[in-house]
């Protein structure tokens, strides 16, 4: 099994090699053309080892024959399918490829975008084999995490080109969950580089479903936890790009801790007017209240919930030990 992680990273890295070339190449036109009009440079591309796949059903294939790699060790790897027939075929085809690497830089699987917004799926991803867990990488991690130790906090984006675009202008701290559902291994994982997280999803729906599950997640896992707050219907790469790097850095100052944003989605979402509102919003703010450790902090907890909700400190405060001693 571990000969064979080995084997599945060399294909892979033979693979994100092949994809990196056919970039540059004359075929790669398109691709190129489509990060031109993203506003991505050759330069970041290659930063992320960005690639693409030829829209033939074979390409890598023929590649990895000439390499010595089979057809059936292709699929082992996720780039290639057998169909029902028993024919293989490249899976990626014409897209642009972005390998998901681990954090030591060893590749562990693939995106692929598609190059317009008719065709679906937008993005394709490495299936989940044995090797290849999306649910335990963090993509952009391998290229931000000497940064999110220098800085003591890493920001977590939901795209690949949330991410890349962050790092694109100077923001090298951003990893992106591949999607919104960020996992307890995903957190385990970055915790090894920083306890501090904040959360830029996009403001959609989705996203900010997102938000309030990962300021849980992200909370149990032992982070401290914050907020960036991307205006309306926008996602960080679009943000960063219309507004600039100014005004994503201030975003990212203003990024509110756990308990008001949390306190001020729940005031919205249950009203505060009555003073069963008051509680109901109290009561859901008690498990995030209770993982507070140090007195400052449960200071501090407790006050901004009390100014959250309307109601006294000593009320908030009451029901925290209440709530704790239910919990022994
Ligand atoms: P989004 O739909 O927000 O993608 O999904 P995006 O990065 O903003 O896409 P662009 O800007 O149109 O290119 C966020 C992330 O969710 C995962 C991808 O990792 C994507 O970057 N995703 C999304 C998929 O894996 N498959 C999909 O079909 C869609
Ligand atoms: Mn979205
Ligand atoms: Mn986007
Ligand atoms: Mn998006
Ligand atoms: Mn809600």
């Amino acid at each position: 099994r571990r000969r064979e992680q080995e084997t599945v990273w060399e294909i892979n890295r033979l693979v994100a090699g092949y994809y990196a070339r056919q970039l540059q190449d004359k075929s790669g036109a398109p691709a190129r053309q489509y990060l031109e009009k993203r506003g991505v440079p050759l330069t970041v591309a290659s930063k992320f080892e960005l690639g693409f796949a030829p829209a033939s059903g074979d390409a890598l294939l023929d590649f990895l024959r000439r390499q010595g790699v089979s057809g059936e060790e292709a699929v082992r790897c996720g780039v290639a399918i057998r169909k029902e027939t028993g024919a293989v075929v490249d899976r990626f085809r014409g897209r642009l490829i972005f390998p998901i690497h681990d954090a030591r830089g060893r590749v562990a699987g693939f995106g692929g975008r598609a190059l317009d917004d008719a065709t679906e799926p937008k993005y394709l991803n490495s299936p989940q084999t044995p090797f290849f867990n999306k649910r335990e990488l963090l993509y952009a991690l391998y290229q931000a995490r000497d940064t999110i130790r220098e800085k003591g906090f890493a920001v977590i984006v939901e795209g690949y080109l949330d991410a890349i675009t962050a790092h694109q202008f100077g923001f090298t701290n951003v990893v992106a969950s591949l999607g919104t559902s960020l996992t307890r291994e995903q957190a385990r994982l970055l915790l090894r580089y920083t306890a501090t997280a904040l959360i830029a999803y996009d403001s959609d729906t989705a996203g900010t479903a997102a938000t309030l599950r990962g300021l849980d997640l992200l909370q149990e896992a032992g982070f401290e936890v914050k907020v960036v707050r991307v205006p309306q219907g926008k996602d960080p790469d679009e943000f960063i790009r219309q507004a600039g790097k100014s005004a994503w850095e201030k975003l990212v100052t203003q990024a509110l801790p756990l308990l008001e944003y949390k306190g001020i989605h729940l005031a919205r979402e249950k009203g505060i007017e009555t003073a069963a509102a008051k509680m109901a919003v109290l009561r859901e703010l008690l498990p995030n209240l209770a993982w507070l450790k140090t007195a400052p902090e449960i200071e501090e907890g407790v006050r901004a919930v009390a100014q959250l909700t309307g109601l006294s400190w000593e009320t908030v405060r009451g029901e925290l030990d209440r709530f704790l001693e239910k919990g022994q």
